[in-house]
């Protein structure tokens, strides 16, 4: 939503995916359009755009996995340059970021002028610390592309393989996130903690709400100052529904 992407397929396992619809339903209520697909098998990360063939029509995609959290300042900025990017100049973005343990992940190797050289899923020995994030930006035909991934050793459709083929193709933009971003994870009990730590930090000093979908929909001019009060006002005296309603008296700047 903060990169201005409307339309988004939510994919999910059999069990899951009516939990996530009963949830967040077809998204009407942040003016978007959700709509959902169960990935029978966990085939690897390349098989959403699979999936999500139809989905896309072809068109330019993202893809953002659901255990990922990013936050920092100016993140708008870049998400709307890789939307440019993948939809005027048919090239594909990643994010690295600097991490204790590269081996754990998707690694991006650069030459001396910083260019990417390589990309390689979970390598023993990593050639640098910065980890490939879980957000992609791909131009239009990604699916066409996947279908062309092959399954890797431990059986999957890496979505490494498919940003290796856009790297070799020279269309593939890999933006590091600095220092004052956080990415985290919170794919294992430790890092679900650490992250819930870090959101409980942020939120508890500023009382500014880390991602409110109301509020992103607002500053995208998706609803008005009278819909956001009018959500506000339906979580009642909850710190969420406080955040709303001081974004929309306009108390907080941007
Ligand atoms: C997946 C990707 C990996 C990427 C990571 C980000 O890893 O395969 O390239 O760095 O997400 O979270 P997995 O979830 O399969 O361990």
């Amino acid at each position: 939503m903060l990169a201005g992407i409307k339309e988004i397929l939510i994919i999910s396992t059999p069990d899951d995916t009516p939990c996530f619809e009963a949830l967040l339903g077809d998204g009407s209520q942040f003016v978007i359009k959700l709509s959902y697909k169960v990935q029978p098998s966990p085939d690897g990360l390349a098989q959403a755009f699979i999936l999500g063939d139809e989905f896309l029509d072809g068109e330019a995609g993202a893809m953002i996995l659901g255990g990922n959290i990013f936050y920092g300042n100016g993140f708008r900025t870049l998400l709307k340059a890789a939307v440019k990017d993948a939809e005027e100049n048919g090239r594909a973005t990643v994010f690295g970021y600097y991490v204790t343990d590269p081996e754990r992940f998707g690694v991006v190797a650069f030459d001396e002028n910083g260019k990417a050289t390589s990309i390689e899923e979970k390598p023993k020995e990593p050639k640098s610390n910065y980890a490939v994030t879980g957000l992609y930006f791909y131009p239009a035909g990604v699916s066409a592309r996947a279908k062309q991934v092959k399954p890797s050793a431990r059986g999957e459709l890496e979505i490494t393989t498919l940003n290796e083929m856009y790297l070799n193709d020279g269309q593939l933009d890999v933006q590091l996130l600095g220092r004052g971003f956080a990415w985290l994870d919170t794919g294992t009990m430790s890092s679900l903690l650490q992250a819930a730590n870090f959101v409980e930090t942020i939120q508890g000093r500023q009382g500014i709400v880390v991602s409110a979908p109301e509020e992103i929909a607002f500053i995208n001019g998706f609803i008005d100052k009278e819909k956001l009060m009018e959500s506000a006002k339906a979580y009642g005296k909850s710190p969420y529904g406080e955040h709303l309603k001081a974004v929309a008296e306009g108390r907080v700047k941007y």
